[in-house]
């Protein structure tokens, strides 16, 4: 199983080194445009497999796309994160350019790639990805909820005083400060729904916080956040290179699905080795229903400015 991570920033090294420890690739390949810089974070990460009894090989590439050939998996973290008081948004004159050219890389040394897509504004990315490449639309997710997911149960377990373990929530929608949507309703501790310990107030707080989750990271870290972003798309890598048949919410290309067409947008599909195999359709409640709508609109709004 060979992987490429394009981009050696925080992001990108964090995911790699998240995919070398769970030991399940033969190979990583980290690819950057600076000078020797994913050379380096690749021999630093291999310095640690005698450490952390991992064996696979981790290689880094200055822009050298033939280092990717025949990649398996292929993650786009590349291109500048916000700095604090951006939005994603904004980031798109820089971004798009960059994942048209890398996406295009990769895909003509590597024609069966899956492809993840990280870089800001994601779901509008991974849109753009869907418009330049000709890959099946399966093979192209884009990684948001997953993330956003992981910070809706950070704050569920804050709310709750209990392991994140012990709980389980998905956020839907579009990966953006007011476009998300984490489900209360359907958020759980332990299979009792979370509603039973926690008041609507709280539960709103929850939501507030899961939705400015990267914001407030931004703003304490003077950057993006990179270990749980790394750790979520990790997490996806595993799910294709391994088969598993986990259900994440992911920023997918929908043709009628929650009554949307023609966007990205995070929804739960169950990710296999064929990548996203099943959209998952919630039974939403017409509240549910309207937000999700809304949050499409502002999607649809950015994909514009492409
Ligand atoms: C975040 O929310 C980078 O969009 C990513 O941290």
């Amino acid at each position: 199983m060979k992987i490429t991570v394009v981009g050696a920033g925080a992001v990108g090294a964090s995911c790699a080194e998240y995919i070398a420890i769970k030991n399940f690739a033969s190979e990583v390949v980290i690819l950057d445009i600076k000078e020797g810089y994913a050379e380096g974070k690749a021999m630093d990460l291999m310095q640690t497999a005698s450490l952390n009894g991992f064996d696979t090989k981790i290689t880094g590439s200055t822009n050298d796309y033939a280092k990717t050939a025949n990649s398996d998996i292929a993650v786009i973290t590349s291109g500048v994160p916000r700095k604090p008081g951006m939005t994603r948004e904004e980031l798109i004159g820089i971004n798009a350019g960059i994942v048209k050219d890398v996406s295009s890389n990769l895909v003509k040394h590597s024609p069966d790639v899956t492809l993840i897509v990280v870089s800001n504004p994601m779901d509008t990315m991974t849109y753009l990805a869907h418009q330049t490449l000709h890959l099946p639309k399966h093979k192209i997710i884009g990684m948001g909820g997953a993330l956003d997911s992981a910070r809706f149960k950070y704050r569920l377990a804050e709310a709750l005083e209990c392991p994140a373990s012990d709980v389980d929530g998905l956020v839907i929608g579009g990966h953006s400060d007011t476009g998300m949507l984490p489900l209360t309703r359907l958020a759980t501790r332990n299979s009792v729904r979370v509603t039973e310990f926690l008041s609507e107030d709280r539960l709103d707080q929850v939501k507030e916080d899961t939705k400015v989750g990267g914001a407030t990271l931004t703003k304490l870290l003077g950057t993006s956040a990179w270990y749980a972003p790394g750790a979520a798309v990790s997490a996806i890598v595993q799910a294709i290179a391994c088969d598993q048949k986990k259900m994440f919410p992911c920023s997918t290309l929908l043709d009628g699905e929650y009554g949307l067409k023609d966007l990205c947008i995070g929804v739960p599909v169950i990710i296999g080795k064929n990548g996203i195999e099943k959209i998952v359709e919630l039974d939403l409640n017409d509240a549910e229903k309207a937000k999700l709508q809304e949050s499409a609109e502002g999607v649809k709004k950015t994909n514009g400015l492409l």
